[in-house]
């Protein structure tokens, strides 16, 4: 299976976030950064606005919640038709919980853990997840350095997955590039957010880029 790419419209004009979106057609997915300025000290856009945008997209939304209360909220973001919906470990009372009230709404779960939070309580419930978002840097901003020491948690997290058996995706997000994306995709990430590396071009050319970058490494799973 080739390596997905989700850009992110955090790089994108967001006075012309149709005509950006419409640039991004040849991804796999869309990734659609919701920030709430507690969880993170940035603000971004919420329900309204991601539900048009998935009416006008012409990719699906993966949608990655930087929220407080991701309990009460993620499932709202499920409801009104995106694919996946990601929500932060650090603001979820009980993941599990909100995993399958998000599968329930017909969305694929994910669950993001920050640089500095463990993996492992995560992997012990494998089967409750669709994805899980190693963040590759700390989550608020786009055009930030990628973290390489993430990249053991990633291989765990891989191995782990290969263990089980469970088709479960592994997500990086943060400071992806042309060359950050081979180290992602050789520890284990199968799916790979970029915003300022796409929308800093042609959006088709980068999407392009990343695709051959990625296609360099083999999968080894
Ligand atoms: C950061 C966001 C990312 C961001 C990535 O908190 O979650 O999705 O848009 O931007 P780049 O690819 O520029 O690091
Ligand atoms: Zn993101």
């Amino acid at each position: 299976m080739p390596v997905r790419i989700s850009p992110s419209i955090l790089s994108a004009d967001f006075a012309n976030l149709e005509r950006d979106l419409g640039r991004i057609a040849t991804a796999d997915l869309v990734h659609v950064d919701v920030m709430d300025g507690h969880f993170v000290p940035n603000l971004t856009i919420g329900l309204p606005v991601v539900e048009r945008l998935r009416q006008v997209s012409p990719v699906p939304l993966d949608v990655h919640l930087m929220i407080d209360d991701a309990d009460r909220w993620a499932p709202r973001y499920a409801e009104l038709g995106a694919f996946s919906v990601t929500f932060s470990a650090e603001a979820a009372a009980d993941a599990v919980a909100t995993a399958r009230a998000i599968r329930s709404s017909g969305a694929r779960a994910s669950i993001a853990v920050k640089p500095g939070t463990p993996v492992e309580p995560y992997l012990e419930t494998l089967d409750e997840f669709d994805m899980i978002l190693v963040m590759t840097v700390e989550p608020g901003f786009g055009g930030q350095s990628f973290q390489a020491d993430t990249m053991p948690k990633l291989a765990r997290a891989r191995e782990a997955v290969r263990a089980s058996g469970l088709d479960v995706w592994l997500e990086v997000d943060g400071g992806i590039d042309t060359e950050t994306i081979v180290t992602a995709v050789a520890a284990g990430a199968d799916t790979v957010v970029a915003g300022s590396a796409v929308y800093g071009g042609d959006p088709a050319e980068r999407i392009a880029a990343l695709r051959a970058a990625a296609a360099t490494v083999a999968l080894s799973s």
